[in-house]
């Protein structure tokens, strides 16, 4: 029975300065693949319907980080939430007070939402969560990265065989040495960039460094088969092509990729950089097999000494 005239006492006490229901969740749950978040805040029993009496503020730990002055139309904006904007403008007269952030600046926390109405007010708490999810899986990002190293090294390893094994113009030798370079560099900054979770431009422009300049393995495979045989078996060119094919899936993967969070097509980027791997693995194994018959065999025009007793014999000459 002492519970009635407590709740009578709480009511009286409520009527001083009329309270402002507010109804749904307190609790929100964002990714890393929300590009904007929604603070939700519902008031339920708003009278007036009349956005010059509304006043909103939103505040994150206490501090004022948005409010919304219907009286003079006027915004406040803390500087590190200058994306904040009420979800509708419009809906304001309905008791939609929601707010809008966009994902970068919506850090997880507790943030409160107060509503007043002429003399009467409300504040309802929503707490901002961080749920697991990202653009891709930590499984598919190790694995992208191994396949790049993998196709780095065999290339590497390729590369290497040709230019201290083989005679050739130093023009050759330095345009390859330049062209690996520029992979593994692009490599390794897209690499940093991509590594790290969420979706943000820096990670998209990872993947597309890691993809992207992997275009130059083509032309590089042309260019050392050139080396290694005076005319170019069919095989070379079966080879160049499961190259391109590889690259072509690989870039079609981070097109389809880029665009979405999640990635629904992570596996066509896989695919891509297992087909490069494997063609500069079946590559590699050519030429070191191929490469050395016709070191054993050498035909005329093609020098297969050792490169140091080329030099010796320019010396001499
Ligand atoms: C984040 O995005 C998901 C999917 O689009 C959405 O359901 C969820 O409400 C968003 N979270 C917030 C806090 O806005
Ligand atoms: C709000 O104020 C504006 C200008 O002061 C007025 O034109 C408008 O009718 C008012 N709205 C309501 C719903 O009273
Ligand atoms: C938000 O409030 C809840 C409950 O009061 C608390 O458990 C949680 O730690 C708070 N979160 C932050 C980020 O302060
Ligand atoms: C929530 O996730 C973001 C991005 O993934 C991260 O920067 C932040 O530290 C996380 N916050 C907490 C409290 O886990």
């Amino acid at each position: 029975m002492w519970l009635l005239p407590a709740w009578v006492l709480l009511s009286a006490v409520g009527a001083g300065s009329a309270q402002l229901i507010f109804s749904g969740t307190d609790v929100v749950e964002r990714t890393d693949c929300n590009k904007t978040v929604i603070l939700p805040c519902y008031v339920t029993n708003l009278k007036d319907n009349n956005p010059n009496v509304t006043f909103v503020t939103w505040k994150k730990q206490r501090k004022i980080i948005f409010s919304f002055d219907g009286k003079n139309q006027e915004f406040f904006r803390d500087p590190e939430f200058q994306s904040a904007d009420l979800v509708s403008r419009a809906d304001l007269p309905k008791g939609i007070a929601s707010l809008m952030l966009s994902g970068a600046e919506a850090t997880v926390g507790n943030y409160s939402c107060e509503v007043t109405e002429s003399n009467r007010e409300g504040e309802t708490r929503i707490e901002l969560r961080n749920h697991s999810g990202s653009w891709f899986l930590l499984m598919e990002r190790a694995i992208i990265i191994a396949l790049l190293f993998l196709v780095i090294t065999l290339c590497a390893a390729q590369s290497s065989v040709i230019v201290l094994k083989y005679e050739t113009v130093p023009q050759k030798k330095t345009g390859i040495i330049v062209a690996v370079i520029i992979f593994v560099v692009a490599a390794v900054v897209g690499t940093v960039l991509f590594v790290q979770d969420g979706y943000t431009a820096q990670n998209q422009a990872g993947l597309g460094l890691i993809v992207v300049p992997a275009v130059i393995l083509v032309p590089l495979q042309y260019v050392m088969f050139g080396i290694v045989f005076d005319s170019l078996p069919q095989a070379t060119f079966a080879l160049i092509g499961l190259h391109i094919l590889g690259y072509v899936i690989a870039v079609v993967g981070f097109a389809l990729c880029v665009s979405a969070c999640p990635p629904l097509h992570g596996s066509v980027v896989i695919a891509g950089l297992a087909i490069m791997a494997i063609a500069n693995l079946l590559s590699l194994a050519y030429v070191f097999i191929m490469g050395s018959r016709m070191k054993d065999h050498p035909r005329p025009g093609k020098a297969v000494e050792e490169p140091l007793n080329d030099a010796k014999g320019v010396m001499l000459e």
